[in-house]
């Protein structure tokens, strides 16, 4: 596969502190009675997470030269619908969990209706950075950025898939249908990240099916090892709770393949992920080990 020249721990540590300082300047807490809507806007999507999202737009629209702040921008606002759907996916009515990135999860830490509005908000947040000129100037690229993002996280991305996850603890999925679920739940705003990458590097859709065959890739390979280590992750790593499928009696990769079976698949989609970026030289170094950090993250 060729060594990576590009040390991902340092990128990753960039990414973060960038969209740490975005949120922190998007999110100044007003004196108002709104300040705590803010506050738990601001617990959710500061100081914490991979920032996988931001980081794949980032890699992908360094490809093609495009400027950090405009891919920044994007990225964030894909990490906004990101965090949106932890803080819902953590409430009482869903996973009821108590324990995001290493803190309190936001209904826990605030009260359930703030977690809401908290959610709500982040979502909306997302299409108003998407639709800053800032982001770029061009109103073209702009509605695609848009499109690409709202169909990601809707029906037919990651909402549809969360309602898949709901419907996984009552019925018996066999495989087509989890690697479907999972590709919505997970690999819709994984693909999306890809793609407002390519967007803002003015590649033509003819010109990213490469690029989209990495991303499908890298999307299950993501949620494989997320089931992987709900198994036999360290929970102070992973910082939230572990066991959660198995206990919900959920259709996972790793109940349906085993734990050895559902390695060796995502090590497969891993190096298959690598070899659709053949086409390209060194300047699609941080994508491919982005592809191993998938596979080797512990956290
Ligand atoms: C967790 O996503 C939820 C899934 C989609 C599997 P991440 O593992 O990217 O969570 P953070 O952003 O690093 O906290
Ligand atoms: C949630 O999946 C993915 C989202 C779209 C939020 P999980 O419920 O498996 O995520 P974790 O394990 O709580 O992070
Ligand atoms: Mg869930
Ligand atoms: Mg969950
Ligand atoms: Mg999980």
């Amino acid at each position: 596969m060729g060594s990576p020249t590009v040390s991902i721990n340092q990128a990753i540590a960039e990414v973060a502190a960038d969209v740490d300082a975005m949120f922190g300047a998007l999110l100044a807490i007003p004196t108002d009675a709104r300040a705590r809507l803010f506050e738990a806007m601001r617990h959710a999507a500061m100081g914490g997470g991979k920032r996988l999202r931001p980081l794949l737009v980032i890699a992908t629209a360094g490809i093609f030269n495009v400027a950090r702040i405009q891919a920044l921008r994007a990225g964030t606002a894909v990490e906004a619908i990101h965090v949106y759907s932890l803080v819902h996916d953590d409430l009482p009515c869903m996973d009821d969990d108590d324990i995001r990135r290493g803190k309190p999860t936001v209904h826990k830490a605030f009260d359930e209706a703030t977690a809401v509005l908290a959610g709500d908000s982040l979502h909306a947040l997302a299409f108003e950075i998407l639709s800053d000129p800032e982001t770029h100037p061009d109103p073209f690229v702009r509605g695609d950025l848009i499109a690409t993002l709202a169909k990601a996280s809707g029906p037919d991305g990651m909402a549809g898939g969360q309602m898949m996850d709901l419907e996984a603890e009552e019925s018996s999925f066999d495989l087509p249908t989890v690697t479907r679920l999972q590709a919505l739940k997970t690999g819709a705003l994984i693909a999306a990240s890809v793609e407002m990458g390519a967007i803002l590097g003015h590649v033509p859709p003819e010109g990213r099916t490469h690029l989209r065959g990495y991303a499908r890739d890298i999307g299950l390979a993501f949620q494989i090892v997320d089931d992987i280590m709900d198994v036999e992750g360290d929970e102070a790593l992973v910082g939230k709770a572990l066991h959660k499928d198995a206990d919900a009696g959920k259709a996972t990769f790793v109940s349906l393949m085993g734990l050895e079976r559902a390695k060796q698949q995502a090590e497969m989609l891993v190096e298959q992920s690598v070899s659709h970026l053949a086409g390209y030289g060194h300047e699609a170094d941080l994508l491919r080990a982005i592809a191993r950090y998938v596979l080797e993250r512990d956290r």
